[in-house]
């Protein structure tokens, strides 16, 4: 009879935390993101640091199947750029995704084809559609971890060589305060 009575997976709203279910965790250290940096050589001050873990549910893809996982991004900054994630378009570019802030405070940059940019602040309960064809990346503003929570369809693939200039705008520490700049090749 119990064999019924399914646990579900589950997760930690507070904090993020993915339980009750198979787990893929992959950590990107500083020293993998030279290449997205302003200050690129600076990140080979500390290589060894986790900039950002993605934990997600090992579930099954194909088409039409959803992906779900948890992005803890960490609090720093390489000179006065805060840790932001690699950024993506999704290989299958017409495919959107959905972002949910869950703790911690920062931005989601996204970018579209034509090359506009904008951003949305990300804190506990913003809640973010990605559209298709619109590549993304996370930034962590604040002094704690930044977690979101990620729903996104496992064909969507990522491609992270389709912008090679980077994105057209860039988030940085000016005078102790967030500055969103625009730049000319990311
Ligand atoms: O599916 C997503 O967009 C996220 O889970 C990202 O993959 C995650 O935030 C890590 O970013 P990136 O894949 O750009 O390294
Ligand atoms: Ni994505």
């Amino acid at each position: 009879m119990n064999d019924l009575l399914i646990q579900p997976f589950q997760l930690a709203w507070a904090t993020g935390a993915l339980s009750h279910g198979p787990l893929i965790r992959k950590t990107t250290l500083l020293g993998d993101l030279s290449a997205i940096f302003t200050d690129g050589d600076a990140t080979q001050l500390f290589p060894d640091r986790p900039a950002y873990a993605v934990d997600m549910f090992d579930t099954p893809g194909g088409e039409g199947e959803l992906y779900v996982g948890v992005t803890h991004l960490y609090p720093g900054k390489v000179g006065n750029e805060y840790f932001m994630t690699r950024g993506h378009f999704h290989q299958r570019r017409e495919q959107g995704e959905v972002y949910f802030g869950l703790q911690g405070e920062g931005q989601l940059l996204m970018q579209n084809q034509q090359g506009q940019a904008w951003t949305e602040p990300v804190f506990a309960g913003s809640v973010h559609i990605i559209p298709g064809y619109t590549a993304h990346r996370l930034i962590n503003t604040g002094s704690q971890t930044l977690s979101a929570l990620a729903v996104w369809p496992s064909t969507a693939g990522h491609d992270y060589t389709s912008l090679p200039h980077g994105f057209a705008l860039r988030v940085i520490e000016e005078a102790g305060k967030v500055r969103i700049m625009a730049v000319k090749h990311g």
